[in-house]
């Protein structure tokens, strides 16, 4: 049994082998309606429980596909619907009870130490769906996003614009992971994690973290942004998008990169924000298959936690 909470966690080859994985199975299934199991269902017979305390479109409707074709069923709980949602159950004694349940737990909820909370008294696997600190199944989704779209992601450029946020914490701790160049162009006052750069640097990551957005774009092969504004985030949201405007992702900008640069934006956008239109729409964008493809790298991670 193997948790999935930060990509850090994880070794080089794991990760590789999740990655590799996904494209197997995604392969093999071919055009199969998407809630049709697949052949050998791993997953028969089993449980996952979801529990949100944040909104989710993509995180939810894709989970709950991949275990589906995994052969199994899921429980979606939101957050005013379970007593620890609304406080009146310890995390130690819901652990408990989901445990007596289910076979794996999917959480999605702003405090990162919650989920280490779980981890300490669940007896069955647990997936981070995001927290204040990162989002780590979104990554591996993007990994398998850019490889289907630009080959092996080892010694590759991604340009990472705008706020450094849970999403791009996860980049760091992927660039560390799989080798690619990372380069982040943010304001000081928005920079990510300082001891996920901290371990970044230990490992001798490609990381760049620069103010000016022009620098990290170039000849990029891939451009990425992400809400200025997430989910529970307490800013002068006003302040924040005018200190982020110069790093919106637009025409100009995307001409810095690499000509045949892909876009990609973990999704909800708020366009006109942090991507114009006709780059989130446009012939560079891969950002439906990224939404797509997160129901293959969950499948790939359900299976490596419950192995
Ligand atoms: N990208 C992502 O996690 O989307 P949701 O918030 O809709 O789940
Ligand atoms: N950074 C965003 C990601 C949403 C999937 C947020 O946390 O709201």
């Amino acid at each position: 049994m193997n948790n999935f909470i930060n990509i850090s966690d994880l070794t080089k080859s794991e990760l590789r082998s999740i990655i590799n994985s996904a494209k197997k199975r995604k392969s093999e299934r071919g055009k199969k309606p998407n809630s049709q199991p697949d052949i050998d269902q791993p997953f028969k017979g089993k449980t996952m429980i979801m529990f949100f305390s944040k909104p989710s479109t993509r995180t939810r409707i894709s989970f709950d596909l991949a275990v589906r074709q995994l052969g199994g069923s899921s429980i979606i709980l939101n957050e005013d619907e379970i007593h620890y949602g609304k406080g009146d159950e310890t995390i130690k004694d819901t652990a408990k009870v989901l445990s007596q349940y289910a076979d794996i737990l999917m959480i999605r909820t702003d405090s990162h130490e919650d989920i280490n909370e779980f981890k300490k008294y669940l007896e069955i696997p647990i997936i981070n769906g995001l927290t204040n600190l990162n989002h780590p199944c979104q990554i591996m989704s993007d990994i398998l996003t850019f490889e289907e779209s630009k080959g092996d992601i080892e010694g590759k450029t991604i340009a990472w614009l705008g706020d450094g946020n849970n999403v791009a914490n996860s980049f760091i701790e992927a660039a560390t992971k799989f080798k690619f160049e990372l380069k982040i162009a943010c304001p000081k006052k928005y920079q990510p994690n300082k001891k996920i750069i901290e371990f970044a640097k230990k490992n001798n990551c490609n990381l760049l973290i620069t103010e000016d957005p022009y620098k990290a774009a170039k000849d990029a092969d891939c451009v990425m942004t992400d809400k200025w504004i997430s989910m529970g985030d307490k800013v002068n949201k006003n302040k924040k998008k005018k200190d982020l405007k110069k790093y919106q992702v637009n025409k100009k900008l995307m001409k810095i990169a690499k000509p045949d640069a892909i876009f990609m934006h973990c999704l909800p956008a708020s366009r006109e924000e942090e991507v114009t239109n006709e780059i989130m729409d446009g012939p560079q964008s891969v950002v439906w298959l990224q939404a797509f493809n997160r129901i293959h790298a969950q499948k790939s991670i359900i299976e490596w936690c419950t192995k």
